[in-house]
């Protein structure tokens, strides 16, 4: 069933507040709940029907009196309610120990915890499960306390003590009203550290992290995180904590990445536990990220949340944004926040591009949906976040301040739409481009697919003018035939031929307004005409699309040397990050179109060797434009362009770019090498971070060319730091070099890692995903693929251990997954029908990985068709797996 936007109706009944108790058996845990309910004045006479999903209802009582009731589905109908407010208890049961799809109350070693966004409250007890029912909770837990020692739930602990038979309690009374999505319990074996703040108001609170008792010493990480998370939002954007109590607490199974329950987050213990030991940089830039993520819903979610699920983008894209920007300030420097926001937009470019061009694309606010879950997704998030940023860029900085200051105090304590987001920003910024074309830029939220922006520009030297030309054109989407022209912010400045930055003045203007500007093009054609340059020696090149200012895809035929000139003088650094890619894109699709091997040309390698030797670039940012784009990039200019796609061509060419450089720049990469390793004391800031990725992709080069030469020099230094580097990230750089040039050594690499991290779940799932993301050849990582499911520590219904070996293959290593024999397709096929038996979100998550089925050239296209289609008949699909082969398949 469909449920779309336009049926929006408000709620029949108001639930004012919920006193919840919980007999906690992982069996069958009893539910009581105690509500008062108010009829919704505006919808007089409606039955009540609540939501209610694998539980067992025992007792319904009206103001007291049992009341006759029936079920409509999955609903629970009450009729002939009175008109006035009145009090309804519900008992139901409920088995958290067979709950497998991990959404509503289940357990997790031993421990109890809960997941109740979207719609997971209605697996706990019958309730108006919607986001625009908000109530007051109190919550009563009681378990065994020798097993369940702890137990927590939103707002503040009230009372506790002991009961008969070995059972204790604890009544937990959150003050905020609250949708049920927001609601979380957690009962176990937990300890936790703990840290007191001072808020600028004066007031004090606590901080907690609870883990698994062998995990506190992974801690001091999320726990710092979060102090920065508390200190930015009240810096940044005025936003107090306004809890007594704040608490995270981490679980090993967890479908997504965390939550952000009211006052009690529940994180995948990915997001939480962190030593040098056994976590990378990267595992330490997310926990940044996604604890400061769930901290900012406190305010952007849980004090303004939103009004049905449609609006899922009001809390997740503007989350997504601060925590962005959180992570950006975090950084510091200029050259540090540079590479945060590059980082963001090569994630946007290869996850969120791809979804838009594909059946899944939806608008930032989704019309339609049948299974919500499937539309927690990059658009949502991360294109969302763009929006928000290029609001933002509209209002400046102050302006976006002022907005999000009208925001709350306009709609605190309610839940509303999208709408009522941009016309607060827009209303605190009366005049400014965003305020001005407000109903046009509100077409980001309405229509899907990715604007393409042809640009082009024209020197008048006898004029001094140069006259910058762009177009807009949206391709259409499932369901969207037409698109009308977006508000698209053009960040831009111009570089003579030396790439010195030129004064920058448009028509009509009597000011040179510095050396960027925003153009805002908001018309399917627009020429902007810079005046006033005269004398210069060329064309000058236009630097366009600075920072990247919208989710565009630019399409801008610039020549070699522009790109070099960019790449080497431009002030935007993501402007240089892309000239790299251009640059680098142009030879992989030459040889991917032409059939050819390819063959680096000098000026390429040379800019390769400069940009490595550059004294005054930062080691990061060097490691950025040293990358080549990634093969699913390629893959997606190339069905941009309309040419099917061919994975193992496409690895093929950048596997050759990859050992050209290595040969080319053998001498850069020693040097480069010995200039950043070291092993000195390990910390994630952002110069160690940007020094050990830089070593560890000279290290891969290096390692790459023994393959070449023979020489067993580099293999051995790789195998060395294997075995003993002082952290994860240069242990696992070692173990990418050595699969990623198919050494011999990679093999004992493995398993000594595997040795002595074996009680290191977090380690050991890197240790599936380093194998099953490794490079392809001749089918020999599909194969050990094979192997790995079948391997006893390959735990399918650990949504981690899962993803670490299926999503890696699936939406990570092309050249594995797509072969001529159709063997990945059957693999897929398999995987997704036995995850989806008990866990239908996971499922329809892998199930995405051959979404894009129709762009690839053949044999794999109707062989990947062939697998959607078996799955597809299948009559015992969740409705979440069905929805995506559906669309995936429907023309
Ligand atoms: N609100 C959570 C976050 O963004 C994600 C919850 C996703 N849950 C789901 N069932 N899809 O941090
Ligand atoms: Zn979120």
């Amino acid at each position: 069933t469909v449920v779309r936007r336009e049926d929006y109706t408000a709620p029949s009944h108001w639930i004012r507040t919920v006193d919840l108790t919980f007999d906690l058996d992982p069996a069958k845990t009893l539910v009581i709940s105690r509500m008062s309910v108010e009829p919704n004045t505006e919808r007089p006479g409606q039955p009540l029907r609540l939501d209610g999903e694998d539980i067992t209802l025992t007792r319904v009582l009206v103001n007291g009196e049992s009341i006759s009731f029936r079920f409509e589905g999955q609903q629970l109908v009450l009729e002939h309610l009175p008109a006035e407010p009145f009090s309804l208890e519900i008992r139901n049961t409920c088995a958290p120990e067979k709950n497998t799809e991990l959404s509503g109350l289940y357990t997790s070693g031993g421990s109890f915890f809960t997941q109740c966004e979207a719609q997971g409250f209605r697996r706990i007890t019958y309730f108006l499960d919607r986001p625009d029912v908000m109530a007051l909770y109190t919550v009563t837990l009681r378990a065994n306390a020798k097993a369940y020692p702890v137990l927590l739930s939103n707002g503040n602990r009230v009372e506790h003590g002991t009961l008969d038979n070995g059972r204790h309690f604890a009544t937990w009374v959150d003050p905020h009203p609250k949708p049920s999505y927001l609601f979380a319990l957690v009962a176990g074996a937990l300890v936790c550290r703990e840290q007191c703040v001072r808020s600028r108001s004066g007031k004090d609170h606590l901080l907690q992290v609870y883990v698994r008792a062998g995990d506190l010493d992974k801690t001091e990480h999320a726990m710092n995180s979060l102090i920065a998370s508390v200190v930015w939002d009240e810096a940044r954007f005025g936003l107090s904590l306004d809890l007594e109590r704040f608490m995270i607490v981490a679980v090993s199974d967890f479908n997504m990445g965390a939550m952000e329950n009211k006052g009690l987050n529940i994180f995948n213990t990915k997001f939480v536990l962190a030593n040098p030991a056994t976590a990378t940089d990267t595992d330490y830039a997310n926990i940044e990220a996604v604890v400061g993520h769930e901290y900012f819903h406190n305010w952007t979610g849980n004090r303004v949340t939103c009004r049905d699920w449609f609006q899922l983008s009001l809390k997740e894209g503007l989350t997504v944004y601060r925590d962005q920007e959180f992570s950006q300030d975090m950084a510091g420097v200029a050259s540090a926040r540079a590479v945060k926001r590059i980082e963001d937009v090569r994630q946007l470019r290869q996850m969120q591009f791809p979804e838009d061009a594909g059946p899944m694309a939806h608008p930032v606010r989704p019309e339609q949906y049948q299974a919500i879950d499937n539309f927690y997704t990059t658009t949502v998030y991360e294109k969302g976040a763009e929006v928000v940023r290029m609001m933002a860029t509209l209002v400046g900085r102050e302006g976006f301040r002022r907005g999000m200051d009208l925001y709350f105090a306009r709609h605190d304590g309610q839940a509303v739409t999208c709408d009522d987001f941009a016309q607060a920003i827009a209303d605190a910024n009366p005049g400014s481009d965003l305020a001005t074309r407000l109903d046009s830029f509100k077409r980001w939220y309405s229509q899907a697919g990715t604007p393409r922006v042809s640009a082009s520009g024209h020197y008048d030297p006898g004029a001094g003018t140069y006259t910058v030309t762009l177009a807009q054109h949206t391709p259409a989407t499932p369901g969207q035939p037409v698109k009308l022209p977006f508000v698209i912010p053009v960040a831009m400045g111009l570089l003579d031929s030396d790439g010195r930055p030129l004064l920058l003045q448009l028509q009509g203007e009597s000011q040179y307004g510095g050396t960027e500007r925003v153009l805002v093009l908001e018309q399917a054609n627009q020429a902007f005409v810079f005046t006033g340059l005269y004398g210069l020696t060329g064309e000058p090149v236009p630097s366009l699309l600075r920072g990247f200012s919208a989710p565009v895809i630019l399409e801008w035929a610039a020549t070699e040397r522009q790109l070099f000139t960019l790449l080497h003088h431009d002030t935007d650094p993501t402007n240089r990050w892309e000239a790299a890619q251009r640059l680098g894109l142009l030879r992989l699709m030459g040889a991917v179109q032409s059939g050819r091997p390819l063959q680096l040309d000098a000026a390429y390698i040379d800019a390769q060797r400069a940009v490595l030797r550059d004294p005054s670039l930062d080691a990061a940012f060097k490691d950025l434009l040293l990358t080549p784009p990634s093969e699913g990039y390629v893959a997606e200019q190339l069905a941009a362009a309309g040419v099917p796609v061919d994975p193992p061509a496409i690895h093929a060419a950048r596997e050759a770019m990859r050992s050209q450089l290595a040969q080319a720049l053998f001498d850069d990469w020693v040097w480069a090498f010995e200039a950043h390793h070291d092993n000195g004391a390990y910390r994630p800031d952002p110069v160690s971070t940007g020094r050990r990725a830089l070593a560890n992709l000279a290290l891969a080069h290096l390692v790459l060319d023994a393959g070449r030469s023979g020489d067993p020099v580099w293999p051995g230094r790789a195998y060395q730091r294997v075995q003993d580097a002082g952290n994860f990230t240069d242990r696992q750089g070692a173990l990418i070099a050595l699969l990623g040039a198919h050494h011999a050594l990679a093999e004992l690499a493995l398993a000594r890692v595997h040795a002595q991290f074996k009680h290191e779940a977090l380690v050991i799932d890197r240790w599936f995903a380093l194998q099953a993301g490794a490079p392809e050849r001749d089918g020999q990582v599909f194969q050990r693929i094979k192997t790995l499911v079948h391997h006893p520590d390959f735990l399918v219904r650990n949504p981690n251990r899962a993803r670490s070996v299926l999503t890696t293959l699936f939406h990570l290593n092309p050249s594995a997954l797509h072969r001529a024999d159709a063997a990945g397709y059957v693999f897929w096929a398999e995987k997704v029908v036995e995850v989806d038996a008990f866990n239908p979100q996971l499922a329809a998550r892998l199930a995405r990985g051959l979404d894009r089925w129709r762009v690839l050239a053949e044999p794999y296209r109707s062989a990947a068709h062939e697998a959607l289609c078996r799955v597809a008949a299948r009559t015992e699909l969740s409705p979440d797996t069905r929805e995506i082969v559906g669309r995936s398949l429907a023309d």
